[in-house]
């Protein structure tokens, strides 16, 4: 009974770390740093309004206040929070990387629409749950303290070697869908 119960568990465990999340499924976005301040480690993405139709992502260590994402056929688009069948539920908001000169890591942007064909495609949920983009010129996800005095995200250029500052960190973002093998 005792060996069922273990190897069960470690069934479960095994499973956890394939993800493999379809398309459409919503999950929230978790933040685990690989390199430089930890404060940033286990954060929840949302979107924080900037303008007409316009967001930047940022992130709280309190995950329902995260917002629902998901991929759309590698658009990376974001769930209005408040399912109140208001007009702003059924604008599909994506994720643009933004276009960066001489800059090692650059901002992002998320507008109403199905984002650009060239920084708002190519993003999946890769086999062990990480959201990454086989974009050209992506290398990876930056969180960093910035104007919005939060932390928000913004993404390594690949033609850089990113001296991490000590208001940033370089994270895997995981796609976490809340259920019990995520
Ligand atoms: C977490 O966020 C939710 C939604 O914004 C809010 O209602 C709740 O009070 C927050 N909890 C904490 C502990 O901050
Ligand atoms: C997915 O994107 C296509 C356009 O590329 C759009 O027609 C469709 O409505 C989108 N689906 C969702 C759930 O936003
Ligand atoms: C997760 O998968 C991505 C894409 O294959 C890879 O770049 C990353 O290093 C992996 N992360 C871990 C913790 O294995
Ligand atoms: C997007 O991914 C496809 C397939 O991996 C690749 O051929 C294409 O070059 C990528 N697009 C960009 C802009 O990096
Ligand atoms: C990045 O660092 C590596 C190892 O030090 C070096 O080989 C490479 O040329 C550097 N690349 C750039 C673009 O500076």
């Amino acid at each position: 009974m005792r060996f069922i119960a273990l190897a069960t568990a470690a069934l479960a465990a095994l499973t956890a770390s394939v993800a493999g999340i379809n398309d459409l499924a919503q999950f929230k976005v978790k933040s685990k740093v690989i390199e430089g301040n930890t404060k940033f480690c286990g954060l929840w993405g949302s979107l924080y309004h900037t303008g007409a139709g316009m967001w930047d992502v940022t992130f709280q260590d309190n995950r329902t206040a995260g917002w629902y994402s998901f991929i759309n056929n590698t658009q990376f688009q974001w769930a209005y929070p408040t399912p109140t069948n208001t007009e702003s539920d059924d604008i599909p908001w994506a994720l643009d990387l933004q276009y960066q000169a001489y800059n090692a890591w650059g901002t992002i942007e998320v507008s109403a629409g199905y984002g650009s064909e060239y920084y708002g495609r190519n993003f999946t949920v890769a086999e062990n749950g990480t959201i990454v983009s086989d974009f050209e010129e992506w290398a990876g996800w930056l969180i960093c303290d910035w104007g919005h005095q939060v932390p928000q995200l913004f993404w390594a250029q690949i033609a850089y070697n990113i001296t991490v500052l000590c208001s940033c960190a370089r994270v895997e973002l995981y796609a976490d869908t809340g259920s019990p093998s995520s």
